[in-house]
């Protein structure tokens, strides 16, 4: 089926990085102009072809793209556009405001108060949420206060759903955040854990990622100078070297995953992943949360990228996943051979 395309395209993004997809699409698609902002959306006009959402742009900053139809006036007027596209559903989220954590709770109830009426409004009009994989949908983003951003795509296996987001539950016995960032970079990369696969955590503690990990079957060995929230520690297949990457020699022979979510900066997780290179050539992947510590490291993130190539990890590629805040997803394959 064919995608309608559009002279407007819109991308959601992490609130604060609006900078770094203006910049990176300027480098990226300089055919593409930036046009409206707001906090975790940015729009741009097309000033060469039409936009295609079904190619969109490889942006590390951008985590949903839609063919843009601009600001609705009104439910009617999404009603129409869908008649018009033919499209199988709408997915009307809130824009992001802020990192959920830091958002006040009640504006975040707002605003998920005010989506709800939307999507109600459209569903009693006939236009609902239920999308399968190769249908045209609609893109209906809400602010409170606002008028919704309406866009649309077409839904792909395995890719997202509203608001460019990943439907899932975390326990609440996971002791960080960082398990939302493991659970979304899986989907993200389609990377297969095979049941007993053991995975190298660099920078474990307390263990939000390795719990993710061990409920996918996998078995950690985490190094972190910090020690393991002590039930992720007791789970089958959970161990701990009690130290820096730095001070580790020795690995074990059957290491098929590394994740890296360490403090500290990327030269240096480099120069680790380098020193390690010749004993990890069993891995499959490298899942590395690179801090954007400095503004310079979302400039330099190509370098980071081709130094990790020339190491020997392969197709390495970034993005910014919706768990993330001023960090982003490296996603590297392991070394030829693997
Ligand atoms: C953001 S926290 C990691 C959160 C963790 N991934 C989780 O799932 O809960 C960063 C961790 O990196 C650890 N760290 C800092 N420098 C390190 C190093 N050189 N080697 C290993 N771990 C390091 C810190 O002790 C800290 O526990």
């Amino acid at each position: 089926m064919a995608v309608p395309s559009s002279p407007f395209a819109f991308a959601l993004c992490q609130p604060g990085s609006e900078k770094f997809l203006k910049a990176e699409m300027k480098r990226l698609r300089p055919d593409l102009h930036p046009a409206m902002q707001r906090p975790g959306l940015v729009s741009f006009k097309a000033t060469a072809e039409p936009f295609d959402v079904s190619r969109p742009p490889r942006a590390v900053f951008a985590r949903a793209w839609s063919a843009s139809a601009g600001p609705a006036h009104s439910a009617r007027e999404i009603v129409d556009l869908a008649r018009a596209l033919g499209v199988a559903a709408a997915w009307v989220s809130p824009r992001d405001q802020g990192p959920p954590e830091e958002v006040p709770p009640a504006l975040l109830a707002a605003a998920e108060a005010d989506a709800a009426r939307l999507r109600d409004e459209l569903s009693r009009q006939g236009v609902g949420s239920e999308a399968p994989a190769g249908k045209l949908v609609l893109d209906v983003i809400t602010a409170p206060g606002e008028r919704p951003v309406v866009g649309w795509h077409m839904h792909t296996e395995g890719a997202p759903g509203a608001g460019g987001r990943w439907d899932y539950a975390v326990p609440s016995e996971a002791p960080s955040r960082a398990y939302r960032k493991v659970v979304e970079s899986l989907r993200f990369t389609g990377a297969r854990l095979s049941p007993g696969d053991l995975v190298l955590e660099i920078g474990a503690a307390p263990g939000g990622g390795t719990l993710a990990f061990v409920e996918r079957g996998a078995r950690v060995l985490a190094v972190d100078p910090r020690p393991l929230d002590a039930a992720v520690l007791a789970r089958p297949g959970v161990s701990q070297t009690q130290a820096t990457i730095g001070d580790v020699q020795e690995l074990p022979p059957d290491v098929r995953w590394v994740a890296c979510d360490a403090g500290i900066p990327p030269a240096d997780v480099l120069a680790a992943l380098g020193r390690l290179r010749p004993q990890l050539r069993g891995v499959a992947g490298l899942f590395w949360t690179l801090k954007l510590v400095h503004e310079s490291d979302a400039a330099n993130l190509q370098r980071t990228l081709a130094r990790l190539g020339e190491i020997g990890f392969r197709s390495p590629l970034a993005a910014q996943l919706p768990a993330h805040r001023r960090d982003l997803l490296v996603y590297a394959r392991g070394p030829r051979g693997a």
